[in-house]
């Protein structure tokens, strides 16, 4: 049971608990990989990393997001990542999460929050319209290594 719930801004503390996290969005990372990813994160002003912390067990989530600005749209704030511990969920903290990010969005002026996800989390599809996204289009994701 959740006792207090609180959104914050990421701190380097929480960096630890978000690479655990990070295992269980599907990518898991070692703890000297995430670390370099968090401080690339924390050091761009324009990007947020908001997590969800209670005052028992640590992080129950975290959200990244930022800023894109393509030609051919107005810019809009996408999802980088979206993530609430195993033992949390139902219980508010992704929602909350999200709102947390949308309001920063209009804080800074943007309308759009966009977000991809991969077709086979149909238990996010279901999150995410349940707060008021929808589905605009299913694309491919090309990757070339170099
Ligand atoms: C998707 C995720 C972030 C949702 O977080 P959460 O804290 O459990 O979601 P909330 O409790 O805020 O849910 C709000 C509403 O969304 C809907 N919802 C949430 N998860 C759902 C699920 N698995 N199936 C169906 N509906 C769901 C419900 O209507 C819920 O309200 P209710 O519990 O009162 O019915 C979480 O399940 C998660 O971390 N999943 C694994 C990682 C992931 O897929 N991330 C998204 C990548 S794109």
């Amino acid at each position: 049971m959740i006792e207090k719930l609180t959104i914050r801004a990421a701190e380097l503390r929480d960096s630890q608990a978000i690479g655990d996290l990070c295992g269980q969005l599907g990518y898991e990372v070692d703890r000297d990989r995430m670390q370099r990813r968090f401080m690339q994160i924390m050091q761009d002003p324009a990007q947020i990393l908001r997590v969800a912390s209670d005052n028992c067990n640590g992080l129950a989530g975290w959200a990244h997001a930022l800023p894109v600005c393509y030609l051919e749209a107005e810019a809009f704030i996408e999802i980088g990542g979206l993530v609430v511990n195993k033992s949390c969920r139902r219980m508010g903290i992704g929602q909350a999460l999200m709102t947390s990010v949308e309001d920063w969005a209009r804080e800074i002026g943007i309308t759009t929050i966009r977000l991809r996800s991969n077709i086979n989390r149909q238990g996010a599809h279901q999150f995410y319209r349940n707060i008021g996204y929808e589905i605009v289009k299913q694309q491919y994701t090309f990757v070339k290594k170099l």
